[in-house]
């Protein structure tokens, strides 16, 4: 197990870092371990409605750069940049998608497979009411936050910093992508996006909310 402290220092250590050192590059051990953290995190009905566009193009990223005012400094000198895509129509009862994955990717069995014929429909139209495709991207999308926040402290964790990015404008940002043909013909949408690298400056000082602010216990 892995010491309580040591998670506390991570969880501290990390901090949204505005440049990175270009000249410092993650090694490819390191950064499969943060994708392979982000594989590993949680879906609602384990249909990961993802894809972690890595954007190692410099010419794509300064591309992104133009439409992302809360990207500036970590574009251009972050090791990694990961954009991460929300599935759209595919997280749809009785999408292609979601058919094939039940049988190909979670081995279901036949039975199983009734059974989410009745509950993953039930869930969309009265449970969670996604009703429109933009209630449907936007559901897609609080998963993809999940697989971020692991990722971001999966980094922390072997010393690595990070900073999640969601300044930007979506529409800019998608017909970037688009042009590259990197969003499928709209099959997703940009959900939000994250740098990676080694920090140049110190981190100023953590500001939160205190415990008693923030938790009730009933
Ligand atoms: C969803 C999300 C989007 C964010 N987008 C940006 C961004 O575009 N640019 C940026 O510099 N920081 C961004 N931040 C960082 C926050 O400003 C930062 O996490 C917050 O101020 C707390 O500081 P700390 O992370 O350094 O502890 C974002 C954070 C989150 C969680």
């Amino acid at each position: 197990m892995i010491d309580k402290q040591d998670i506390l220092d991570a969880f501290n250590f990390r901090h949204a870092c505005k440049t990175f050192d270009a000249k410092r590059k993650i090694s490819d051990d390191d950064f499969g371990f943060i994708l392979e953290c982000g594989r590993l995190s949680p879906s609602s009905f384990g249909f990961e409605p993802w894809r972690f566009l890595v954007v190692q193009d410099m010419a794509l990223r300064e591309r992104l750069r133009s439409v992302s005012w809360g990207a500036q400094g970590q574009f251009p000198t972050a090791s990694h940049v990961v954009a991460f895509l929300a599935r759209k129509e595919d997280m749809l009862p009785g999408s292609d998608y979601t058919e094939d994955f039940m049988r190909r990717v979670q081995k279901l069995s036949e039975e199983g497979i009734a059974r989410r014929h009745i509950f993953y429909p039930q869930f969309h139209q009265s449970d969670f009411c996604l009703d429109t495709p933009r209630a449907v991207f936007d559901w897609a999308c609080h998963q993809i936050y999940i697989v971020l926040a692991n990722m971001m402290t999966a980094a922390a964790l072997i010393g690595i910093d990070s900073c999640p990015i969601e300044g930007f404008s979506r529409d800019n940002a998608e017909a970037v992508l688009n042009e590259g043909g990197l969003l499928e013909d709209g099959r997703f949408g940009l959900a939000v996006m994250a740098a990676f690298g080694y920090r140049v400056s110190p981190q100023p000082a953590k500001t939160r909310q205190g415990m008693d602010e923030v938790v009730r216990w009933t």
